[in-house]
């Protein structure tokens, strides 16, 4: 049986959602909640059977097996809480929440309700990713000590609640840093972070830790247990040269591995072994890797919809994403 869902907000990323999900044909989709009406427009068009409702309340109403939300961030935290007690499963935006207090909440309700919540961390279902992540693991690169993370956006988002920190939670960090942080969590299998460096900025001036201020560049050291450093630098707004700049690499005693986007595209990305001078190219850029987290977690819905404990690793991502805001 596929799943009957709603989705709350269908903006950019949440209608690309709902397009990959149904045309994957992993879910019903049943209702959505826009109130803006051009996004609407386009979510009915591509939805023809999917019911428009007014608000949320309507919406938690309805007998829906999981709710889709892509609202912005500040709200994910009390309308995934709000689906869960109702006893529906979540897939939700990252970031799951606007800080670790509020995610390990979002959390509980899930275990309490005995409901499958998932994130999008949407990077770790590329090809170029998942194509690095077993050699890491592997240990064929011997002993790991170093990861260099980037991800520059040189437009920066155009949408005003990104640079609103109530609304937001953050700025380049939460908004793109999340993504490297839970790559290198996973793929370092969730090891303790010792300690977090980190220097934020905004329009080039340095900003105190905890800032109110929205930081379009920060530059991050992380130590993890077992010796490793991570280098992480993520901004908006800034000169990359291209639309963007993200890299993912790992280094080794015995070789290295990396992941880089092809030309300054969001979305192509090459991955490489590398021994020395030599690089081997590991899989076709061309990948349409956007939806399938969603598709992941529609199908594990159809089979079973109960807790899922992969979701307690967002709270682990959150938790570094704070102290690199506390500075710590
Ligand atoms: N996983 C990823 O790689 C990825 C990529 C881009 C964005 N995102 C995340 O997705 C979320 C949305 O980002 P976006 O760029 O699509 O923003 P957006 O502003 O385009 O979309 C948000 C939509 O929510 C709607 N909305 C506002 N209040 C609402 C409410 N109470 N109920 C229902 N809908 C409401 C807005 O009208 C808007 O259409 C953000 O949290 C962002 O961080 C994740």
């Amino acid at each position: 049986m596929r799943p009957r869902v709603g989705f709350l907000g269908t903006g950019w990323i949440g209608r690309h959602r709902m397009e990959a999900l149904i045309a994957a044909g992993a879910v019903e989709a049943a209702a959505f909640v826009e109130p803006d009406d051009d996004a609407a427009s386009a979510t009915q068009a591509a939805a023809p059977g999917a019911t428009r409702m007014p608000d949320v309340d309507t919406l938690l109403e309805a007998e829906l097996d999981g709710l889709v939300i892509a609202t912005p961030s500040a709200m994910h935290a009390p309308q995934a809480i709000a689906a869960l007690e109702r006893g529906m499963a979540v897939f939700c935006q990252k970031p799951l929440a606007r800080n670790a207090e509020e995610t390990g909440a979002v959390i509980e309700a899930a275990r309490h309700a005995d409901r499958l919540l998932a994130v999008d961390f949407s990077y770790r279902f590329t090809r170029a990713v998942e194509a690095i992540a077993p050699i890491v693991r592997s240990g064929e690169l011997g002993h790991l000590f170093g990861a260099e993370l980037v991800f520059h956006n040189a437009y920066g988002p155009d949408k005003a609640w990104f640079r609103n920190r109530a609304l937001s939670g953050g700025g380049c960090v939460i908004d793109l840093g999340i993504h490297l942080v839970d790559l290198l969590l996973w793929m370092f299998d969730f090891p303790e972070v010792r300690t977090v460096e980190s220097h934020l900025f905004a329009h080039g001036e340095r900003l105190a830790p905890s800032p109110d201020a929205v930081e379009d560049y920060a530059t991050v050291t992380l130590r993890l247990a077992g010796g490793a450093f991570a280098r992480l630098d993520c901004s908006w707004n800034h000169h990359a040269g291209c639309d963007a700049d993200i890299r993912f690499a790992v280094f080794g005693t015995e070789g290295s591995v990396a992941v880089e986007n092809v030309g300054g595209s969001f979305y192509d990305f090459a991955a490489y072994r590398r021994t020395g001078t030599q690089a081997r190219t590991l899989v076709d850029p061309l990948d349409d890797w956007g939806g399938r987290a969603a598709v992941a977690w529609a199908h594990r819905l159809a089979r079973d919809r109960s807790f899922d404990r992969r979701c307690e690793e967002a709270l682990a991502v959150a938790e570094v994403v704070d102290r690199i805001y506390r500075g710590e």
